[in-house]
């Protein structure tokens, strides 16, 4: 994909894809809560497909379907128990997301099973799941003992307990909770900060006795026993997509772009703190709650004054998947952006931080990776350049964004750009809509 320099401010408004998190979650937890899920707003990206197929291939009925009120998927739940032993390993494509929490579904099986992924989930660590669902009694190993794919986990008696992550994420965090369904007594995560709480709020939401996943009470508990029930999700809009029209808007002279009903969960919001810490002209409208999440439309302004700041500590989650941009954000604001706690971000779909960093000075830019994070010397005037995503989404749409402020008519050249797809398929004809509409 070639993009050119915006020759004029990005206007109008989108509603950007579902989040891709709540989405995932929609399945899962709709395919082991009796009876039906209806799910609107349902993320159709590589990734979501990936949890999708998991399920069909446990003997879970997933329909695909439209009416007078659009699109929707129905999950025909089985129950707590009721999923079946797959034929053939559990194939999850890309997405880390599908394999760790699912993996906390299966050591509560009474069937053994196998979980694969592509060449890139294949690279990133499954220790983080494998050592505390072992310690809460599971049997799960990677098959060849070096904490990758594949993992085997096999029929176990789960017995709870309480379990400190080194890491905080959602995906472990997730995991662990979802065993706990299957456990004969309480299962307690305490995370190192709070990562985000979808499957805290979204399990509740089906009935479970959970508790916690928020800042006043940060330590998340779950008692099993209750069976889940299904029920109607409308998914917001996904705040890591809205993102990338936000900060293509921050960077864009005349640009006003207004994203609707976007998630605005806390645990989720980092970029909107940041970006408004970097003096960002940005509004929230028509704040509500959807389906238990907290939801507004996002208004952008063009913003000639940005200033680098500092990111690190607790936010550091809340805008994990944000950070390739923001740093193409910070490449074109006055004085230093410094990232640090960020060291997840080499075992992402990519290492988000050299390739980050490695990009940005391709363009141009003044930009030192550090061990847990980056620093990038802003004001730097940004050029066309080949950009290497190696397949990661999240760099192919920061590096679309940065191209819009490239200074020179030769576009910019994105390799392997169709890995947009795995979050957000439409994204180019989006991006384009908004910049050429
Ligand atoms: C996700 C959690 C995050 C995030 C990923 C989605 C989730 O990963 O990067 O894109 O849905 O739980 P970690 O929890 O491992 O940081």
């Amino acid at each position: 994909m070639r993009i050119p320099h915006a020759i004029k401010g990005l206007k109008g408004e989108l509603k950007v894809p579902g989040d891709k998190s709540i989405s995932h979650r929609s399945i899962m937890f709709g395919s082991i809560a009796k009876g039906d899920t209806l799910i609107r707003g349902f993320l159709k990206s590589a990734d979501c497909i990936s949890t999708m197929e998991c399920f069909r291939a446990m003997g879970i009925e997933i329909e695909e379907g439209s009416d007078k009120n659009g699109e929707y998927i129905l999950v025909r739940g089985q129950g707590i128990n009721g999923l079946k032993r797959p034929a053939a390993p559990l194939y999850c494509g890309n997405s880390g997301t599908t394999v760790r929490l699912i993996s906390g579904i299966l050591s509560g099986q009474g069937f053994d099973s196998c979980l694969t992924g592509d060449t890139s989930l294949s690279r990133r660590p499954m220790k983080r799941v494998i050592e505390p669902l072992s310690q809460l009694g599971a049997s799960i190993r990677s098959e060849k003992g070096d904490g990758l794919l594949p993992l085997l986990i096999e029929k176990g008696a789960l017995h709870g307990g309480e379990i400190r992550t080194k890491v905080a994420s959602a995906q472990v965090k997730s995991a662990i909770l979802l065993s706990g369904l299957y456990a004969d007594k309480e299962t307690r995560v305490i995370e190192p900060s709070l990562s985000r709480n979808h499957t805290e709020l979204l399990l509740s939401a089906f009935g479970a006795d959970i508790t916690g996943g928020s800042d006043e009470d940060p330590v998340c508990s779950v008692r099993p026993g209750k069976e889940l029930h299904g029920l109607d999700i409308e998914v917001p809009g996904d705040i890591s997509s809205a993102a990338y029209f936000m900060g293509a808007a921050l960077l864009v002279q005349d640009s006003e772009v207004c994203l609707r009903n976007v998630g605005i969960n806390p645990t989720r919001d980092g970029i909107l703190r940041v970006f408004k810490e970097m003096g960002a002209h940005i509004s929230i409208e028509n704040e509500r709650t959807v389906s238990g999440e907290k939801t507004g439309d996002i208004i952008t302004c063009f913003t000639s004054d940005l200033k680098g700041c500092e990111i690190r500590g607790s936010i550091i989650p809340t805008l994990i998947d944000e950070l390739p941009l923001i740093a193409v954000v910070a490449a074109a604001a006055s004085g230093d952006t410094v990232i640090r706690d960020a060291a997840e971000l080499k075992v992402k779909e990519s290492n988000r931080i050299s390739l980050t960093v490695n990009n940005l000075k391709a363009m141009g830019a003044d930009a030192e990776e550090l061990e847990d994070g980056m620093v990038i010397h802003g004001g730097k005037t940004l050029h066309h350049a080949l950009i290497e995503t190696k397949k990661d989404h999240r760099i192919a749409m920061s590096f679309s964004v940065a191209a819009l402020k490239s200074s020179d008519v030769q576009p910019v050249e994105i390799r392997d750009s169709a890995c947009v797809g795995i979050s957000y398929p439409d994204f180019y004809k989006d991006l384009d809509g908004l910049a050429n509409g």
